[in-house]
């Protein structure tokens, strides 16, 4: 009797289907599944323990939409979050590796002004060349510029910390013009406090400990080749700084008894520079790599491209790569410019993955070049925003190469700078506000595993990545699905 009831009523239900009406609800349907095949996430399958724990992360993220509903600045979302259940969740998830991020701006601001600038030794000077203010270690102070010890500063001024905060971050977003100058600021000031090896070291080991507590377990830092100086007047050479670096990064995986993979280094030197400088850096490049094949990770021009030299400048002396490109390319607003066309030279000159590529979305051949290629997107948000590309972050470009499927990967920049730390906020952002609403644990999972695929990491230092992962996804999942079922299980009682 019921199964004839029901062939009768499938049978009514697929006449019904054949007319207008249902085609259209069946296509609409269609498409929606299709436009999340294609999405990042759209082709992992969630296993059944899974599903539960995205279950219950997709109500957490219904219930924080509110925070994005106007167009919100970072500075004054990190304040909505100190109760978000949905960053407490990305806090603890495996996040795979960091592959964008400048070195002397690794750590949080809060790291570089209570620890490193209460050290003994520091002297500020106000109006360094250009104006410009400067940190540096001494035994004793040098002529350059009238030297103040900053214990004496903070001594009289009871305000010096607010006042280094105000000179080492960004407060608010800025118009990209005056934010390459607070960059530009920063560096200068840091450049030589950090470069004292002793700070340096540790401020390394800093950088490294931040992202690994943040659940990555691999990272790629980009700078230039240093010289770092000790008190009594001894300087490194850029290679023998070079082993002090990879030694720090050895003692960091030591540390963690081999659960964090380690560092690597991508050698990054400033666009606006004369042939023959880049020439010099190519030949101090093939130097590195030949000494420390396994630190040298990858070559980048930066600095702000509006106002830099173009890649296509350069094409000429960047043939035959000696090792792979990671080039920042169209970190910019316009259409059809230089920076824009540095995407374009990115991909021919066969870079690996671009930095920002804030301009792709208008280049539909590049964005399938990209996909044919393989090539990853850094992607970071924060950044986008306080150097004044982006208002809204759900208006972010990022979010098209996400519905692309584009492998993109979340990036960081320069968190000092933003008053961040690690990735966790750049995640949380690109998860609430540049993926779908419905998009959960399967996105998440494919931005980590992108950071991994993309990484310089090689055969088996890349399955050794991928294990560690995995084993610490399937850990993640656990915990969280013995969390959410008490919470369900107190519900209903
Ligand atoms: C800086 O941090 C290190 C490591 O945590 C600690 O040993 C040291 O005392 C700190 N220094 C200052 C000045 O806070
Ligand atoms: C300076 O200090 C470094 C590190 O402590 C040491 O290796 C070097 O020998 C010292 N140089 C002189 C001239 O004292
Ligand atoms: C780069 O190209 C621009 C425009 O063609 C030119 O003015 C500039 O001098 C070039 N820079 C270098 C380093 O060749
Ligand atoms: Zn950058």
């Amino acid at each position: 009797m019921t199964g004839l009831v029901r062939l009768l009523l499938f049978l009514c239900f697929a006449s019904i289907c054949k007319n207008a009406w249902c085609d259209y609800g069946h296509r609409r349907d269609e498409i929606i599944a299709n436009e999340k095949h294609m999405a990042v996430g759209g082709k992992v399958k969630l296993t059944k323990e899974e599903s539960i724990v995205n279950d219950q992360l997709l109500n957490m993220k219904q219930s924080e939409f509110q925070h994005f509903e106007v167009p919100v600045t970072f500075p004054q979302l990190k304040w909505k979050l100190e109760d978000s259940k949905v960053l407490h969740f990305i806090k603890d998830l495996p996040k795979g590796a960091s592959l964008h991020n400048h070195m002397l701006a690794a750590t949080s601001l809060d790291y570089l002004i209570q620890n490193i600038t209460y050290r003994d030794n520091l002297y500020a000077c106000e109006n360094f060349n250009e104006n410009k203010f400067k940190l540096k270690f001494f035994q004793v102070p040098n002529s350059d510029c009238n030297w103040k010890s900053v214990a004496e500063l903070r001594r009289t001024n009871k305000n010096y910390d607010a006042y280094l905060v105000e000179k080492l971050s960004i407060d608010s977003p800025k118009s990209s013009r005056e934010a390459a100058q607070k960059l530009s600021t920063y560096f200068t000031a840091v450049f030589d406090m950090l470069t004292y090896r002793q700070v340096f070291e540790e401020y390394f080991y800093q950088a490294m400990m931040e992202l690994y507590e943040d659940k990555v377990i691999y990272a790629e830092f980009r700078g230039v080749f240093m010289e770092l100086y000790e008190l009594n007047g001894t300087v490194w050479d850029p290679m023998t700084s070079l082993r002090i670096m990879q030694n720090t990064v050895q003692k960091f995986v030591t540390d963690s008894n081999g659960k964090f993979l380690g560092a690597k280094y991508i050698f990054a030197v400033y666009r606006k520079i004369s042939r023959d400088k880049l020439l010099e850096y190519k030949m101090q490049l093939n130097e590195a790599v030949m000494r420390y094949p396994n630190f040298i990770a990858g070559f980048d021009l930066i600095g702000y491209e509006d106002a830099g030299w173009p890649l296509k400048n350069f094409t000429r002396e960047l043939k035959n790569p000696s090792v792979p490109y990671y080039f920042h390319a169209g970190e910019t607003n316009w259409y059809g410019n230089e920076a824009d066309n540095n995407i374009l030279d990115a991909i021919l000159l066969g870079a690996k993955r671009l930095g920002h590529a804030f301009s792709l979305a208008k280049h539909p051949r590049l964005m399938q070049m990209v996909k044919q290629e393989h090539i990853g997107l850094e992607i970071s948000p924060i950044s986008n925003q306080m150097l004044g590309f982006i208002s809204d972050f759900r208006n972010h470009p990022g979010a098209v190469y996400i519905a692309n499927g584009l492998p993109v990967i979340i990036c960081n920049d320069d968190p000092t700078l933003w008053k961040t730390k690690s990735l966790l906020y750049d995640w949380y952002i690109v998860f609430m506000a540049m993926t779908n609403k419905d998009a959960g644990m399967e996105t998440l999972k494919e931005f980590a595993l992108n950071s991994l695929y993309h990484s310089s990491l090689k055969g088996s230092e890349k399955t050794r990545a991928l294990k560690i992962f995995d084993d610490q996804w399937q850990q993640f999942v656990q915990q969280w699905l013995r969390m959410f079922s008490a919470i369900l299980w107190m519900f209903k009682m």
